[in-house]
């Protein structure tokens, strides 16, 4: 077993993978091998897991859905929240029997959960089946860790602290050819007291605009035709770049691909959104109406307990220049309950703001301990069942404004990229307006890929049901 601590990439390790990964495409061409990717947590973790299918694409591994067929698994993880390492682990468990069975199989755990020195020890210790642990700064070197695993009983641990280097030009197996994430900018330098992600992502490290540019590009000559940026903070996109460019500046470029329809991104910092990114979202024409902005807390003391560093009011200024210059846009957000300290005259806060600003939806979480974060050794925890209570209340609350804000749809004609069939029912079609509210309507099949006008007839908390009004 090693454990390396290495930080900078040099040409040679990237040229290594190159040559690995023809050596096993050489091997595996009469032998077909499966792989079989579960992916937890953020669009991030998706993204990384379109990487791996990539190299194992090119070493000659075909995709499985089946872990059984599979002659190497990988787990892509998570660890946000205490709750998704749990079901990591469990999983992890469920791969014991399986392993014994067919011994020759591969099983690798990689991401965000294997940054945290806690894990890795427990996977030495407990999960001796693993053959491959690595981490999110290490990720391009898998085609290696997995030759030496080919070729060795013991299991290959390879993390690395941080990586000061961006490996560009790994191959990218994506999940479908309409949509495609773009990374910009890794890593995190906020450190939001509750929040582990700048532990196991590392700091800021923005993408040369170029790299972006082109890879942009080559996606519009392979039909794309929505792209979403990607990065914990897109905000933040420049900063550590030595020339002179920022977030709204790279948005007025891309925008200028063609075969790009639409273009998305997330995550946003509140504290980072500058008016200049306000009016390109106002002025660029392929810049979707639709803002994912995580408040976290209505409550400033609460905020600044949570080093978010803007306030409740500015926050709502934030929305309303927004709204006063983005006519329709959609906004979404992340909310926090329960984190140490809340009251309920601070969840009343959280309340109160959910109620003025009108999401058109919320992704609602109960504050979970993450070790090693300032807010773990916060005082004044909060008892389980009030956080639960809160959550409910909140959601309960944020349901009836969803359903109310997709009622007044009703009746509008919405552009929308069509998908594919709706898995509910196979005569209809299914797609996203620039709002990004998924639409069900009957259509042809042949409709996929193109950009329809549909009337919206009925709407829910969710989705939206549609009639097709042109092609
Ligand atoms: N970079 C993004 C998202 C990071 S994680 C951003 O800043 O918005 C996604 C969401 O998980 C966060 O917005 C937050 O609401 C939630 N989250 C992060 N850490 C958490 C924790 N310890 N407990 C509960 N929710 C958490
Ligand atoms: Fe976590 Fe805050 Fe960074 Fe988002 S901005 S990843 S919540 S530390
Ligand atoms: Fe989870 Fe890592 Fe994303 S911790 S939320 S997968 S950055």
């Amino acid at each position: 077993m090693s454990e390396r601590k290495e930080i900078l990439v040099s040409d040679d390790d990237i040229k290594k993978q190159k040559e690995i990964i023809n050596q096993m495409a050489v091997l595996n061409r009469d032998r077909y091998p499966k792989f079989h990717i579960e992916t937890y947590g953020c669009q991030m973790n998706v993204h990384d897991s379109e990487k791996l299918a990539g190299m194992l694409t090119e070493m000659g591994y075909t995709h499985t859905d089946n872990l059984e067929d599979a002659d190497v698994i990988l787990f892509n993880t998570c660890c946000v929240r205490e709750h998704a390492e749990i079901r990591i682990f469990g999983r992890v468990s469920q791969l014991k029997e399986l392993k014994q069975r067919k011994p020759n199989i591969i099983l690798g755990i990689c991401g965000c959960m294997m940054q945290e020195k806690e894990v890795v020890e427990a996977i030495k210790n407990d999960y001796p089946y693993i053959d491959i642990v690595f981490g999110t700064h290490n990720l391009f070197k898998f085609p290696e860790l997995l030759q030496e695993s080919l070729n060795s009983d013991t299991t290959i641990i390879d993390i690395w602290d941080d990586n000061k280097s961006i490996v560009e030009d790994i191959p990218i197996r994506r999940a479908e050819g309409l949509k495609a994430w773009v990374n910009i900018i890794y890593g995190c330098n906020n450190f939001c007291t509750y929040c582990i992600v700048p532990y196991v992502r590392g700091r800021e490290k923005s993408r040369e605009p170029h790299d972006i540019l082109n890879e942009i590009k080559s996606l519009a000559n392979e039909g794309f035709k929505e792209i979403t940026l990607l990065g914990q903070n897109v905000n933040s996109y420049g900063n550590d770049l030595p020339i002179k460019i920022d977030f709204a500046d790279l948005l007025y470029m891309i925008n200028d691909i063609d075969g790009i329809e639409r273009i998305r991104f997330m995550t946003s910092h509140p504290k980072d959104i500058s008016d200049k990114l306000i009016f390109a979202m106002r002025d660029l024409d392929k810049l979707c109406e639709h803002l994912h902005l995580p408040v976290q807390s209505g409550s400033n003391k609460i905020l600044e307990r949570m080093n978010r560093k803007y306030s409740r009011e500015r926050y709502l200024e934030i929305i309303n220049k927004l709204r006063d210059n983005i006519p329709g846009i959609a906004i979404t957000t992340d909310i926090i309950v329960g984190f140490p300290g809340e009251t309920d005259k601070d969840f009343q806060d959280t309340l109160d703001l959910v109620k003025e600003v009108r999401y058109d939806s919320a992704y609602t979480f109960i504050y979970s301990k993450r070790k090693g974060t300032p807010a773990e050794k916060m005082s004044n925890q909060v008892d389980e069942d009030i956080k639960h209570k809160r959550l409910e209340e909140l959601i309960n609350l944020q349901n009836i404004i969803s359903i109310e804000k997709n009622n007044e749809m009703k009746g509008k004609v919405v552009e929308v990229l069509v998908e594919g069939t709706s898995k509910r029912d196979s005569e209809k079609l299914t797609g996203r307006t620039r709002t990004n509210k998924i639409v069900h309507f009957k259509a042809k099949p042949e409709l996929i890929g193109k950009f329809v006008n549909v009337k919206i007839i009925d709407t829910k908390a969710w989705t939206m049901q549609g009639e097709l009004i042109s092609e």
